[in-house]
Formats: C-alpha cells, structure tokens, sequence
C-alpha cells in the first residue's frame, strides 16, 4: 500500500469515528407550510418561530441534533402529501410541522398514522383534526375555543343582533356553529349567516348585504393573511362609521398585517390565544428576538404556535431520553404543559388538542402602532367541540 493511500485510509476512519453527527444522532423535523401563494405569510412566520426556538435553545436535546427541513406546499393538499411522505422516506424524519390551512393538515393525517410518526399541527385550527390520527398533537387553537367566549362577551355586552361572515371551509363553518350557538342559547339573534369563498375572495357584495341587514354588530372569521383586505373594503364601505360594530376572532386583526390595517381597525375587539401585546416577561423577551432576527417583523399567533411546536417535541425528545419512537413521542406529549410567550397552555391528554387561555383584545394605538391590547382573559380553555362530546 502506497503511503499515501494508508493516510487517506486512515483520515477516513477518522472521520467515521470523530466526524460528523451520525445519522442515529440526527432528529429531522419536516416544516411543511406553505411559502409561495395566498397563504404564504403563515409559511414566513412559522419558519421563523421555529428557527428563533433553535436558535434560543441550541440545536441539540438529549444527545440529538435536530435538523428541520423546511417545504413549500404553495397551499396544495396534494403536495403536502407527497412532501410529508417524501420526508419520512427519504429524510428520515421523526416528526413533521406546520400545515397552513386545514385541508392540508387533513391530507397528512393518513400518512402520520400509517408511518407512526407524530403530526404536530401548529397552524389549521378545524376542531375535529385531531381526530383523524392518534398521532396529531396541536399548538395553534381551534375555532370553537376562540369563537364561543365573542359570543359570550357580545351577550355581556348588550349586542344582540349580529350578522356573521366566514371564509366557506372547515375552520369558517366552525366559527359560524360556535359563535351562533353560544350567541342565540344565551339570547342573542344571528340575522344572516354569510360565508365567502377560501379563495381570492372580494368582500365588496358580501358587506353591501351587511349594510343592508343592519346588524348592531359583525362577527368574522377569515384565515390569516385576509385581515387587511377585508378591512380595507370594510372601511371603503362606510361601514366602520355606520354604527355596525365589528367583532372577530384575532384571525382578522392578525398581527403581522394590524400595522397596515390603519384607523379603521381602531376599537375592534377579538378573542384569541395570542398578541404581540401579550404582557409578560415570556413574550416581551420572545418578540424583542423574533423582531431582532427577522429584520423588524411582527410575530403573530401562526409565530408562536411553531415556536411552541418546537418546545413540545424538545420537551418530548427530553422525556424519551431521545428516543425518536412515534407512541413514545405521542405518550411524551399527553400531558405537557409549559410557558409559553402566550401565556400558561398544556396538551390535553385525552383529544391532544391544545388547553389555552383566551384573550379578550380591543386594536388601540400602542406607542403610535396598532395592536391588539387585552382587557380580559378566560383561562385555561380546553376545545368546546370536543368537551362537548366527553
Ligand atoms: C386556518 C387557517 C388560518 O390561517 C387561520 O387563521 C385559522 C385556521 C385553517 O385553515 O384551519
């Protein structure tokens, strides 16, 4: 043997044996959200929730590097599939994230049940989800936890005719059952059910029929990314000046679009799970980094639910002692409960759903920008579809 194939011989098994993470000691995390098309800012502030985690709590937990893979599926249910089975083939990987609307998340319950790897869905919010694998866990929220409690507060507050407006799919339908039933059992009278397309919709001809139904008040569910649209039509209408009180779950005064939304945002109240006002120490200190890595943005509740995404399956892997195993991840994760930038939350055990606080929020003007600023909580709610069910 010459002598210089005996060194290269030697610096590879040096390699081996010093080099580079193996692959038993890699965790790769598949992100599949989408970042090209209308949905495409609830890809930009996963992505970045998920990487302020990594980069706030370091890249390795129980003797495991985690590695996350980011995809886009630009929206499409079909890609989603093929992108969550290419990753679990090819990559490898041990959980997947993400899922920007419901459709998508659905198109993966399949595959998460069949390969056993764990579904940790931290942006759809159609209640019944998590029902379709054991192996989906949810950061994000459900609809019926953030649309019961504006039904609540409308009928404290002597608003008792409301005309409801909701993008036509899972999460919309939701919204429009939760708000309403709440509403008319408590008293309360819904004049006109609207719901308006997913896709591209134009809200001009939907909010001429509100004018002309004259509600005392307008509850909305649109998915985020639409707020700004919507209110802008809203505001060129007159109707933010015609006495028709608008009413919303936080989708609409979405924080990483309130700041554009202008004067005609001012006053709405919500309910939902998370504000970049949110005042603790927890999320000053998560917004002051997430702003400082991502050149200024604002993160929003998609932001946080990827964020905690990532501190439920480091919290996991920490459990397993870093074994990688779908039930014993799933089993790791029933249960936990932590802190998060939103405020106290845990996994419930029996529907893997999320238990949260909900927040009642008024948009006011903080520091010369727009936020929503919470005046009321009710704490620890677990999803009422389910409850109701139990
Ligand atoms: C869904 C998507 C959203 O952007 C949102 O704000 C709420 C729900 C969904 O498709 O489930």
């Amino acid at each position: 043997m010459t002598s210089n194939r005996r060194i290269s011989i030697l610096a590879a098994a040096a390699a081996l044996v010093a080099g580079p993470a193996l692959a038993d000691d890699v965790v790769t995390v598949g992100l599949i959200v989408p970042m090209t098309g209308q949905q495409a800012t609830t890809g930009k502030q996963e992505q970045a929730g998920a990487n302020l985690y990594i980069q706030l709590h370091g890249d390795t937990v129980a003797g495991k590097k985690i590695v996350l893979e980011v995809k886009d599926d630009a929206g499409a249910p079909d890609v989603t599939k093929r992108l969550a089975q290419d990753l679990i083939a090819n990559d490898n990987a041990k959980a997947l994230m993400g899922f920007g609307l419901t459709p998508l998340a659905l198109a993966v319950a399949p595959v998460a049940t069949e390969a056993k790897v764990p579904e940790i869905v931290t942006a759809a919010a159609t209640a019944m989800i998590t029902e379709k694998s054991p192996y989906i866990v949810r950061t994000s929220f459900t609809l019926p936890q953030a649309a019961a409690p504006m039904a609540q507060w409308c009928l404290k507050n002597a608003i008792h005719k409301v005309v409801t407006l909701v993008a036509d799919y899972g999460p919309g339908n939701d919204a429009e059952k939760w708000f309403g039933d709440v509403f008319e059992k408590g008293g309360g009278q819904i004049v006109e059910k609207i719901r308006t397309p997913l896709k591209a919709p134009d809200f001009a001809p939907f909010l001429q029929r509100v004018k002309d139904d004259a509600p005392e008040a307008l509850f909305v569910f649109l998915p985020s990314g639409q707020g700004a649209a919507f209110m802008k039509e809203f505001a060129e209408r007159g109707l933010d000046k015609s006495g028709v009180r608008l009413i919303a779950t936080g989708d609409v005064t979405d924080d990483d679009q309130l700041a554009d939304m202008g004067d005609a945002a001012l006053g709405v109240v919500t309910t939902h799970h998370y504000s970049a006002a949110h005042d603790s120490p927890e999320n000053k200190a998560f917004v002051a980094a997430f702003e400082k890595a991502n050149a200024g943005m604002r993160p929003n509740f998609m932001a946080v639910a990827a964020y905690d995404g990532m501190a439920l399956l480091y919290q996991a892997l920490d459990k397993t002692k870093g074994a990688t195993d779908g039930d014993a991840l799933i089993a790791a994760m029933k249960g936990m409960s932590w802190t998060s930038p939103r405020g106290p939350v845990s996994i419930d055990p029996d529907t893997r759903d999320i238990v949260q606080n909900i927040y009642v929020r008024k948009v006011e003007k903080v520091d010369g920008a727009l936020y929503n600023v919470e005046f009321d909580a009710i704490p620890a709610v677990k999803d009422p579809y389910k409850a109701a069910k139990q």
